[in-house]
C-alpha cells in the first residue's frame, strides 16, 4: 500500500477506509463513501470560517505563515518590492511570469488608456451623501460598472476577461480619488496619462489649480511599494468572495465589488484604519501599558496585530516600516509612530501575545504611512483596494480556468427543529 494514503476506521460499523493523501490534503469527497448503511448520505467535514479546509488549488500566491514568508508566483515580497513597479507585480500575478520590457511597456499604456471613467460614473457618484464612506463608495461604484460594460457578462470568453481586468486595474484609482474628493467636496480630476500609475492617482487625488500635477518621487515610489505590498494575499476572506460570488459567474465587476465588500470589514481590510482609531484613543506612550492590558483583559482587539495565517512577523510589516521612515523625511515624523512603536515593543515582550503567537500585520504600519502622506483613516481601505484588484482578478481568472471548480456551494450541519405541525396565526404564542 502506498505510503501516501489515510486509513480510517469508521467505529460504528468497524469498516476501514483508505484514502489517498495528495499535497497534504485528503479530498473530502472522499469521506462520502463512510456510511454506516444505505440511507446514510456519508460523512461530511464541519469546518466552520475554513480553518483547516483547502478550497483550491492556487499557484499565484505561497504564504508560510509560520516563518513569515510571501511569495507571488515564485518571487519573495522583498525582492519585488525593491525591484519592481506595482503595474509589473500586477502583470506577474495575473500572467504567472514577469514581463519583458516590451511587454511591461505594453501592459503599461493598455492600463493607462483605461484609466478614463464614464461621465455617468460621475453623475453616480455625485449622488453619494457628503458624508458618505469612501469605501462604501467604491464598492458601489465598482458594482455600477457592470452597468456601464454588460459585454463583461460573457466571461467565458478570454479575450473578453482579458479586457474588463485592464478596465478594473486602470478605473480602480480614479474611482478611488473621486471617492476621495467627494467626501471632500473638491472637483474630481482627470487621469493624466503621463504620469505612472500612482504618480497618476496621486494627481487625481491631490491636484488642484496647478496646470500640471507633480508628484513626490519618495511619496509616489511609497504608494507603488504599497501597492505591491497589498497585490495578493492567496485565499483570504475577499479572494474567497471573489472566487465564491465568481464561481456563480455573476460578472467581474459585480464579483470584484462584491470582493471589495469584504475587504471594507474591520477584521479584514477595514483594520488599517481602526489602527489609527486605537492608536488616537491610546493617546499617548505612556498609555499603552494600560491598553495592552485591557486588551488582554479581552476589552478589545489590538487592532493591527494577529493573523489567521501569520504566526510570525509579517513579512509586508517589515518592509512597511523601512518605508515609512523614507517617507517621513520628506512628510516629517508623524506623531502617531512612536505609539505604534511602543504598543509594538510591549506586546512583543507579552506572554499573551507571545503565546498565541500575535505580530503587527501589515495593517499595523500602513494607517500611519497613509495619514503621514495626507490620507484620512476613512481612505486607508480604499487604498488596499485598488492594488488588491489584481489579486482578486487572478484569483478569478484561475478559479474560471479550473476544470475542478464548480459553483461555490458548502454543506451544512442542519441544527434546526425536525418537522412540526403548523399553527394557524391566533394560537401562536410570541418568540420574542
Ligand atoms: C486577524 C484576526 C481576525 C485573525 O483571527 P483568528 O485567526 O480567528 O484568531 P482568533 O480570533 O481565534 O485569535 C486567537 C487568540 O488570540 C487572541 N487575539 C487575536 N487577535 C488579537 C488581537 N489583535 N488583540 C488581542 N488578542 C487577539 C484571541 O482573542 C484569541 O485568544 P484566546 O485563544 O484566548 O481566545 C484577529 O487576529 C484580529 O481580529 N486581529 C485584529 C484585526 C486585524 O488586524 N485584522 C487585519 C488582518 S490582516
Amino acid at each position: 500500500m502506498s505510503q501516501e494514503t489515510l486509513t480510517i476506521t469508521d467505529n460504528r460499523t468497524k469498516q476501514s477506509y483508505t484514502l489517498p493523501i495528495e499535497h497534504g490534503t485528503i479530498r473530502a469527497i472522499d469521506l462520502r463513501q463512510i456510511k454506516t448503511g444505505p440511507e446514510d448520505f456519508g460523512l461530511m467535514t464541519y469546518d466552520p470560517a475554513f480553518m483547516n479546509t483547502a478550497s483550491c488549488r492556487s499557484r499565484i500566491t505561497f504564504i508560510d505563515g509560520d516563518r513569515g514568508i510571501l511569495h507571488y508566483r515564485g518571487y519573495p515580497i522583498e525582492v519585488l518590492a525593491e525591484h519592481c513597479s506595482f503595474l509589473e507585480v500586477a502583470f506577474l500575478i495575473l500572467f504567472g511570469d514577469l514581463p519583458t520590457e516590451t511587454e511591461l511597456k505594453n501592459w503599461v499604456s493598455q492600463i493607462t488608456h483605461h484609466t478614463m471613467l464614464h461621465e455617468t460614473t460621475k453623475k453616480f457618484m455625485e449622488g453619494f451623501r457628503y458624508n458618505a464612506h469612501p469605501m462604501a463608495m467604491l464598492v458601489t461604484t465598482v458594482a455600477a460598472l457592470s452597468t456601464v460594460y454588460p459585454d463583461a457578462r460573457a466571461i467565458d470568453d478570454p479575450n473578453n476577461r482579458l479586457l474588463q481586468i485592464k478596465r478594473l486595474i486602470g478605473k480602480m484609482p480614479s474611482i478611488a480619488a473621486m471617492s476621495y474628493r467627494h467626501s471632500l467636496g473638491f472637483p474630481y480630476v482627470y487621469p493624466d496619462n503621463d504620469l505612472n500609475y500612482a504618480e497618476n492617482f496621486m494627481n487625481m487625488l491631490f491636484r488642484m489649480v496647478e496646470p500640471k500635477y507633480v508628484a513626490n518621487p519618495v511619496l509616489a515610489r511609497a504608494l507603488d511599494i504599497l501597492f505591491i505590498l497589498h497585490a495578493d494575499h492567496e485565499q483570504n476572506c475577499s479572494a474567497n468572495v471573489m472566487r465564491s460570488v465568481g464561481s456563480a459567474q455573476a460578472d467581474p465587476y459585480l464579483t470584484t465589488a462584491a470582493a471589495a465588500a469584504a475587504l471594507s470589514g474591520p477584521l479584514h481590510g477595514g483594520a488599517n484604519e481602526e489602527v489609527l482609531k486605537m492608536i488616537d484613543e491610546i493617546g499617548s506612550k505612556e498609555n499603552v501599558p494600560a491598553y495592552v492590558k485591557r486588551s488582554k483583559e479581552g476589552h478589545s482587539k489590538l487592532m493591527g496585530f494577529g493573523h489567521r495565517v501569520y504566526k510570525n512577523y509579517d513579512p509586508r510589516a517589515k518592509i512597511i516600516k523601512r518605508t515609512a521612515e523614507q517617507v517621513f523625511e520628506v512628510t516629517g515624523r508623524n506623531p502617531k509612530l512612536e505609539i505604534a512603536l511602543e504598543l509594538e515593543r510591549i506586546a512583543l515582550e507579552d506572554d499573551y501575545f507571545i503565546k498565541r503567537k500575535l505580530y503587527p500585520n501589515v495593517d499595523f504600519y500602513s494607517g500611519i504611512i497613509y495619514q503621514a502622506m495626507g490620507f484620512k483613516p476613512e481612505m486607508f481601505t480604499v487604498l488596499f483596494a485598488i492594488p488588491r484588484t489584481a489579486g482578486w482578478l487572478a484569483q478569478w481568472q484561475e478559479m474560471l480556468t479550473d476544470s475542478e471548480q464548480k459553483i461555490a456551494r458548502p454543506r451544512q450541519v442542519y441544527a434546526g427543529h425536525d418537522v412540526r405541525p403548523f399553527l394557524p396565526i391566533e394560537k401562536r404564542s410570541p418568540s420574542w
